[in-house]
């Protein structure tokens, strides 16, 4: 570490409340000198102590040797756990931090990624609502229900961009585009923490995993990231930085390498960038045993230079691994570790748990008695059904199936996955299982006439009784086919070659709509998946994703017609596993795929996508027209961008207007379109209303390979509409 860095830590938080021009307030002021006066008071056994973090329960990781830390603990040698949740559970942890000589208090973290008692639609599925307000809604749940268990803190949101669906985890994630990426950041954000952490339904966010970690080669989960700068700066980074910029308490360093460190011990990402550049006051935890990880990936000797290179590179928080708690003390008695980075470490740590209020009150999140009146209330599962219901993308609707008429009196449900609630819930889920609303249930509950059937096995993938089905589906007045993969094939450790639907289940699907009844295919799944069979054959495909606790009723809700689908894809959908990655901000190359021979495409696959990014079909249709751009406004407005959108059908709907801009020549090459704008808006049948985008530097400007944000004089195309793809153009010119 330079002497610049060491005089910003010896300072401690005053100089940098002062430096990244915080305001200094008596709040600040007050915190900072009772932390300094507590940590006056530490002896380095109980300074290395607060960056040790331990599982207290399941594990979520390997080599978690579950052991029972509450003697360390009554020694003031832990600083947090994972992994535990319960009022009383946590009161019986804290009781034992309480016995300490400092009485430092715990804080406890798990991972609420959607929901926690009360499950809440996958994060991918919840992007796809492109409905700010209702994922922070969502996120606000999560929190108000995770802190009357107990916790401090959710590692989460996960704001891993994600071009490639092979890898298991873009369901933890907002999709493939950074500006939208960054919007769901500091909405999902807000919603974790609030404005006051101190308020006991607010809990800390952590942002993760910084960083790259959604970019692993060949979409193999763990695997190197292997990026430029440039490319990290422009595609990667926007929604860690947006999440540093709402306040996120936390940080999380990631599993992966990053410009050929481990980004455990990465000097570069966690101080350069996130601590010096960006201010960021929080602290950062490893991701599970990443610590000891750097020894794996050839990186670390050992676990005391694991310490060494974790404490140097600015990693506040060890997780489950002991390298700290085994090496710190004896690398500052031997001036390997200035005990000034130890300090600020312990800093950022105490001052977060001052935030939440827990040096007042060491047991404000363990009452028993507001556990049981939050969790699972009504508002949660009315907020759990609003979220999923706008998380739906209407895929196709030939012959305008949808929705159905009330009088639709005989089902035919067909699929397993109508009937699990483990499936519904998804991959990182908290949700109480007991209490998830199937489709089946849903529908038996509105009182229709349902007929299940399995259809097809699908831990084989074989059509079951195909007889059985075909003439369950004869007698009905519609056939829903409830499809996809299991939950467990998405997530962490997840990541697949082939992200195709098993031939069998969609062979199936062409045999009920061969009986000439309306076939309605629901795809359940936690990340894009192919499906070109069904794609081609089925009249009706809703994509619900995993929808968790009300997931029937929000499926259902849709599929008569309550809700109008409003969602919009926030990933890709390929048509090929060979095209993978794909996604919609590609570059115009030297040899545009447009151009006929001599060009980027496969001379066996096509290189269009099955659906692309922000697609999502409604029960109406809109009109956009009178697309115009407005120059020279005002200030550090450019100009702006108005477009007419008609509601042209009969049910009343919502659209997200999409604005996408193209830099037509620039110091560095450019996608051929990037999201820059989107609004979503609610039109009666007939209604019209305009739609205004302000252009600025956020509209215009990107990061050239100094890392530096650029904006650059010269010609723009504007694209507005529905979609990446189903847009209307206009020029522009920045002089
Ligand atoms: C896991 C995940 C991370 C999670 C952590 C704690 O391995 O990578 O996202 O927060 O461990 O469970």
């Amino acid at each position: 570490m330079n002497k610049r860095k060491l005089l910003f830590n010896a300072l401690g938080s005053v100089m940098l409340l002062a430096s990244c021009g915080g305001n200094v307030t008596s709040e600040n002021r007050e915190m900072d000198r009772f932390v300094s006066e507590l940590m006056g008071k530490m002896t380095i056994e109980e300074k290395i102590g607060q960056l040790c973090q331990c599982s207290g329960g399941f594990a979520t990781g390997p080599n978690n040797t579950k052991i029972d830390r509450t003697e360390d603990i009554s020694k003031g040698l832990l600083g947090s756990m994972l992994n535990v949740s319960g009022a009383a559970n946590t009161r019986k942890y804290q009781e034992a931090a309480m016995k300490s000589r400092l009485q430092i208090p715990l804080i406890f973290g798990l991972d609420v990624i959607h929901g926690f008692r009360t499950g809440f639609p996958l994060p991918l599925a919840e992007a796809a609502s492109f409905d700010l307000d209702a994922i922070e809604r969502s996120a606000r749940c999560s929190a108000r229900e995770a802190a009357a268990a107990g916790l401090h803190w959710t590692f989460a949101p996960m704001v891993d961009i994600g071009w490639d669906a092979r890898w298991g985890r873009v369901m933890e994630g907002a999709g493939e585009d950074p500006y939208y990426g960054a919007k769901v950041a500091k909405a999902r954000v807000h919603g974790l923490q609030g404005d006051d952490l101190s308020d006991e339904s607010t809990i800390m966010a952590c942002i993760k995993h910084f960083a790259g970690y959604g970019a692993p080669i060949a979409g193999k989960d763990y695997n190197s990231v292997d990026m430029s700068m440039g490319h990290f700066a422009n595609f990667y980074m926007p929604p860690y930085k947006a999440g540093a910029e709402a306040g996120a308490a936390t940080f999380m360093s990631a599993f992966n390498d990053f410009n050929n460190e481990p980004c455990t011990g990465s000097e570069f990402l966690l101080r350069d960038l996130l601590k010096d550049k960006w201010g960021f006051k929080g602290f950062v935890v490893s991701d599970w045993g990443s610590v000891s990880e750097m020894i794996n990936h050839r990186y670390a000797a050992d676990e005391k230079e694991a310490a060494l290179k974790g404490i140097t590179a600015g990693l506040d928080m060890e997780m489950v691994s002991e390298c700290y708690s085994k090496n710190l003390k004896a690398l500052v008695e031997e001036g390997k570790v200035d005990e000034k980075l130890v300090d600020d470490a312990v800093r950022r740590i105490l001052e977060q748990k001052y935030k939440l209020g827990l040096f007042e009150d060491p047991f404000k999140y363990c009452n028993e008695e507001r556990e049981k009146s939050v969790i699972g209330s009504k508002q949660s599962r009315e907020d759990a059904c609003y979220v999923a219901e706008r998380s739906i993308v209407l895929l196709k609707n030939d012959k305008n199936i949808l929705p159905l008429s009330k009088d639709v009196k005989r089902i035919s449900l067909v699929g397993a996955l109508a009937k699990s609630q483990k499936d519904m819930c998804g991959a990182w889920s908290c949700a109480d299982v007991s209490k998830v609303v199937t489709l089946y249930d849903a529908m038996c509950e509105r009182g229709y006439n349902v007929d299940y059937v399995e259809g097809y096995n699908l831990e084989n993938n074989k059509i079951v009784d195909l007889n059985r089905t075909l003439s369950s589906a004869r007698n009905s007045d519609v056939v829903i086919v409830a499809m996809g993969e299991r939950a467990w094939q998405s997530g962490e450790m997840r990541s697949k070659g082939d992200i195709s639907i098993a031939e069998e289940q969609q062979k199936l699907v062409s045999e009920l709509v061969k009986t000439g009844k309306p076939v309605v295919v629901l795809m359940m799944c936690g990340r894009p998946v192919i499906f070109n069979e069904v794609r081609k054959n089925a009249p009706a495909i809703l994509c619900t994703w995993w929808l968790s606790s009300e997931a029937g009723n929000a499926i259902c809700n849709v599929l008569w017609g309550d809700y109008n689908p409003s969602g919009k894809l926030p990933m890709t959908f390929p048509q090929h596993n060979g095209q993978i990655p794909l996604n919609y901000q590609y570059k115009s190359t030297g040899r545009p795929t447009a151009n006929g021979e001599w060009c980027a495409k496969y001379i066996d696959i096509p290189t269009e996508p099955a659906y692309p990014f922000g697609y999502g079909l409604s029960y109406t249709t809109f009109e956009y027209s009178d697309l115009k751009v407005n120059d020279s406004v005002n200030g550090d407005v450019y100009a702006n961008v108005s477009v007419n959108v008609k509601n042209t059908g009969k049910y009343k709907g919502e659209e997200v207007v999409q604005l996408y801009v193209r830099d037509e020549v620039a110091s560095v090459t450019r996608p051929i379109k990037e999201l820059k704008g989107f609004e979503k808006i609610s039109l009666e049948p007939g209604e019209s209303k305009t739609v205004t985008f302000d252009i600025t530097d956020e509209q215009l400007g990107f990061y050239n390979n100094n890392m530096d944000y650029v904006v650059e004089k010269g010609d723009f195309t504007f694209m507005v509409g529905t979609n990446s793809k189903n847009v209307q153009s206009i020029k522009y010119t920045l002089k």
